[in-house]
């Protein structure tokens, strides 16, 4: 297990997935009622874009670097903003907040978060930043047994976040498991799949498999910044969520595609919405 998120902290799949989360929590938020957010695979909850991995890979430049100054009035992505602009008071981008951190911005007195992160080291970071909040519960255990533990969680509404790294081509076989076990332990929890668009990793297949199975309302978000074609790098990336808020489809595009075309590289990123299975 060599994965470290650092070197990818702040990316345009960070950015694409955290204002997709953001949106997805604000859903959750419309009923009074508590909710629960149980991440799998949670990191270690905050990234500093100064550290020299960070540096090295570069990669939060063509991310959350060039969404940071965004003054377009895209609600979601405002909104996502609070949430990174929290971790820099000083108003200078240095501190990347990993998607625990985004979703505890976005928690009310009556929600509660469960993470699980394996690797004791970014694990301990993880159970550190949280040490004296109670709404937070932080495991350092295997993501897919934490859910067998976890579902349904007391608070019977809430969302799964499951993003994996894919370091092993055995991940999606994982995920397509993990995905029916849960749907039959919760049907009415919300669960997102962060997944990479990339040449030659078995997307079609694993998206195949999921529609043959009896499940129903999965939604699939895409955004490209390089050619889907292009060879030995990460094009884009999506996330499969079954039970989407009502009408997040219809909203999808005017929330995306602001940030494909800051995001996208050479000819310019694009957007693709569709239902997996509908509902
Ligand atoms: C893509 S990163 C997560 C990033 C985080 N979700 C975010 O958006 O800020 C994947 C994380 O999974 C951790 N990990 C790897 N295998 C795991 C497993 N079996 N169970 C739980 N965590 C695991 C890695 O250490 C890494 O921190």
């Amino acid at each position: 297990m060599n994965y470290r998120h650092l070197f990818h902290a702040g990316n345009f799949a960070d950015v694409f997935k955290h204002v997709l989360l953001v949106r997805l929590l604000r859903a959750l938020q419309r009923k009074d009622k508590g909710f629960a957010y149980l991440e799998t695979h949670a990191g270690p909850g905050r990234y500093d874009l100064y550290a020299p991995q960070a540096q090295k890979s570069g990669e939060y430049r063509d991310g959350i670097a060039r969404v940071w100054d965004d003054a377009s009035g895209n609600e979601g992505v405002d909104d996502y903003l609070t949430a990174v602009r929290a971790d820099n008071p000083d108003g200078k981008l240095r501190y990347y907040p990993g998607s625990p951190r985004i979703a505890r911005h976005f928690l009310r007195a009556q929600d509660r978060m469960y993470l699980a992160e394996l690797p004791p080291e970014a694990c301990a970071e993880l159970k550190a930043l949280f040490a004296r909040d109670k709404q937070v519960h932080v495991q350092c255990v295997d993501g897919y047994a934490a859910l067998k533990a976890w579902l349904p969680p007391p608070e019977r509404r809430g969302l799964v976040l499951i993003d994996p790294p894919y370091e092993h081509p055995e991940e999606w076989e994982r995920l397509r498991r993990a995905l029916i076990f849960s749907v039959g332990r919760w049907p009415q929890g919300t669960y997102a799949i962060w997944y990479p668009l990339k040449v030659g990793t078995p997307l079609a297949r694993f998206k195949s498999d999921v529609i043959a199975e009896d499940m129903r309302n999965i939604l699939c978000a895409e955004l490209a910044v390089w050619p889907r074609d292009t060879p030995f790098r990460l094009n884009g990336c999506g996330m499969l969520i079954y039970n989407p808020p009502w009408q997040l489809d219809t909203q999808l595009p005017a929330l995306l595609e602001p940030l494909a075309n800051r995001l996208g590289r050479g000819s310019g990123g694009q957007v693709h919405v569709e239902w997996l299975v509908p509902e």
